[in-house]
């Protein structure tokens, strides 16, 4: 380093100005940056609970809240069986002929919608699906794209991943694979996927605007996004938006559809449609009964193309 390398080095210590200079700013952006661990430790852990009951034949809502959480006391929230969760698929639209395709515990009713309704999958397509949880979407993009299509399920929480590839064994789908990672960073090549699905799952991140930028990245030219997820039509007020079983429940998080449409058109995605489903507020004010949060997010339909 030379004699002016020296000096900046010196000076940058020595005339440090406190609220002025940049060592505050970097520690708040670490500060950010751990609040954002905290919140993926949280939803880690929330969702291995669930894997990890399920293995018993429990099966939880995803927005649900926890056990421990004294809002649960509701008698829908404590009916946590697979059959409880075929209706609530049902009621998130599902079909009757695509719930019959399941062996029971696959459906593990953690969805908000059902991305197999906008995703019009064809046969031989490579489909990857954010935050696959216990596989239900991924068996049912397996049947449509075929044999020589190719499916793969990411998720974050390794006792999912065990649960979605004990089901595969069970359903016997040589072209579905799970892969462990986040969606910030998907563990994929780029411009190697026609559609990404995803069910309930882009609002648990903190980072969501770098899961589209992924998205993006490993899709092909003309490729899709179709996804089901929780938005929100109004700002969230802080009281929900950093409470942790809010944001684990799949509510707290949720990103406005302004900000949504905002990413799209600077990520580069065309075509971009969110189609607000508003008959899912009754569904979701059961999620957390008396906290009004259903007045702030709605389940909806989020369309994106990357261009030609
Ligand atoms: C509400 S569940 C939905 C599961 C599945 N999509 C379904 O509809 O049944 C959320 C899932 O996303 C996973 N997940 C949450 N955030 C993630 C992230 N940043 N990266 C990867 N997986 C994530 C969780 O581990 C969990 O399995």
């Amino acid at each position: 380093m030379g004699a002016s390398g020296r000096h900046y080095a010196y000076s940058s210590i020595f005339s440090y100005r406190p609220g002025k200079d940049c060592v505050p700013a970097r520690r708040e952006s670490d500060l950010e940056q751990s609040k954002k661990d905290r919140t993926q430790t949280a939803v880690r852990d929330r969702y291995a609970a669930i894997a990890r009951a399920s293995q018993g034949g429990a099966t939880e809502s995803c927005c649900a809240p926890t056990e421990d959480n004294e809002a649960d006391n509701s008698a829908s929230s404590r009916q946590r069986t697979p059959q409880r969760a075929r209706e609530k698929s049902r009621v998130m639209g599902y079909s009757e002929a695509q719930l019959d395709l399941l062996p029971e515990g696959v459906d593990m009713g953690l969805g908000c919608g059902n991305p197999m309704a906008i995703a019009d999958l064809r046969p031989r397509e490579t489909v990857v699906d954010l935050g696959s949880g216990g596989g239900i979407d991924c068996f049912l993009a397996a049947e449509q794209v075929g044999p020589e299509g190719h499916v793969i399920g990411v998720d974050m929480t390794p006792d999912m991943l065990s649960k979605a590839r004990a089901n595969a064994d069970k359903m016997g789908k040589p072209n579905v694979e799970f892969r462990l990672g986040e969606i910030e960073h998907l563990p994929i090549a780029d411009g190697t996927v026609d559609v990404i699905i995803s069910n309930c799952v882009i609002n648990l991140s903190p980072n969501k605007e770098q899961v589209f930028r992924d998205a993006f990245r490993v899709l092909k030219r003309g490729g899709r996004i179709r996804v089901s997820d929780v938005v929100a039509t109004r700002l969230i007020p802080k009281k929900f938006s950093e409470d942790e079983g809010m944001i684990c429940g799949c509510m707290g998080g949720a990103a406005t559809v302004e900000k949504l449409r905002s990413w799209f058109d600077e990520i580069g995605f065309v075509d971009a449609r969110i189609d607000v489903k508003e008959q899912s507020r009754a569904v979701i004010k059961e999620w957390m009964p008396g906290s009004g949060i259903e007045e702030y997010v709605a389940s909806a339909e989020i369309l994106a193309r990357k261009p030609e």
